[in-house]
């Protein structure tokens, strides 16, 4: 039975009340699964107070960054290096599509990023929204371990996400070019959609956006995925 990932991305959302919140409302549901690998990626902000949330309440939640710094500690106002990122998280989402938009992120960027993640021994979740951007991660990286988030523009957000067959078939192209990487679909995944996704052969788990934010939906994503 393949592992399945279930990434909560937060985005720009929560206050640290409404973080503890979400914890206090989530450890009230069984969280005891097997094969499903939960990861919680919260704003900077937030990643002490959840971190110490989870350990008090001995949840089976990992914790991931939504951005890393291009540089090491140092003089870089503003940035969060993986040094840093580290302390709280095993994981690090890279390339999202928000940023890639909004801040002009660029695949050399991200492939920058995906390094210092390695150095760093984060394990990059790398998010894509089309097959082209695998080329680039292509030439840069054969055999390393990490994950893929496929996530096609006009699913995120929206309310309509791609269908399971195309988003399997990407990830099956993907899985063609790059040895060794997991998979996941993304875009307007929901408790209701979730268990189409994870099911195709090639999918190995969702990121998921707006329904993360509210801790019933997200309990049963998990449920279903
Ligand atoms: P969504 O976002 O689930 O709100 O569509 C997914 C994402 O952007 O990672």
């Amino acid at each position: 039975m393949k592992d399945i990932y279930i990434i909560a991305n937060w985005k720009s959302n929560k206050t640290s009340k409404e973080a503890s919140e979400w914890i206090n409302e989530l450890r009230g549901y069984e969280l005891t699964f097997i094969h499903k690998e939960i990861i919680v990626c919260p704003p900077f902000t937030l990643l002490s107070d959840i971190k110490l949330l989870i350990e008090n309440n001995s949840l089976n939640i990992k914790l991931g960054a939504q951005n890393i710094s291009l540089f090491d500690e140092g003089a870089f106002t503003g940035e969060i290096n993986g040094k840093q990122i580290k302390e709280f998280g095993e994981y690090v989402i890279i390339g999202h599509s928000e940023r890639r938009k909004n801040l002009s992120e660029t695949d050399d960027e991200v492939i920058k990023k995906i390094r210092k993640a390695l150095e760093n021994n984060l394990m990059p979740i790398v998010c894509i929204s089309n097959i082209m951007q695998v080329e680039s991660l292509k030439s840069e990286f054969k055999e390393l371990k990490f994950v893929i988030a496929y996530e096609p523009l006009f699913a995120i957000g929206s309310g309509s996400p791609d269908t399971p067959e195309n988003a399997n078939n990407i990830a099956k192209q993907i899985k063609n070019k790059l040895n060794n990487v997991k998979v996941l679909y993304g875009g307007s995944v929901t408790s209701e959609n979730v268990n189409s996704f994870t099911q195709m052969q090639d999918i190995d788990g969702v990121l998921v956006g707006k329904s993360s934010l509210n801790p019933l939906e997200f309990y049963k994503i998990i449920k279903n995925a």
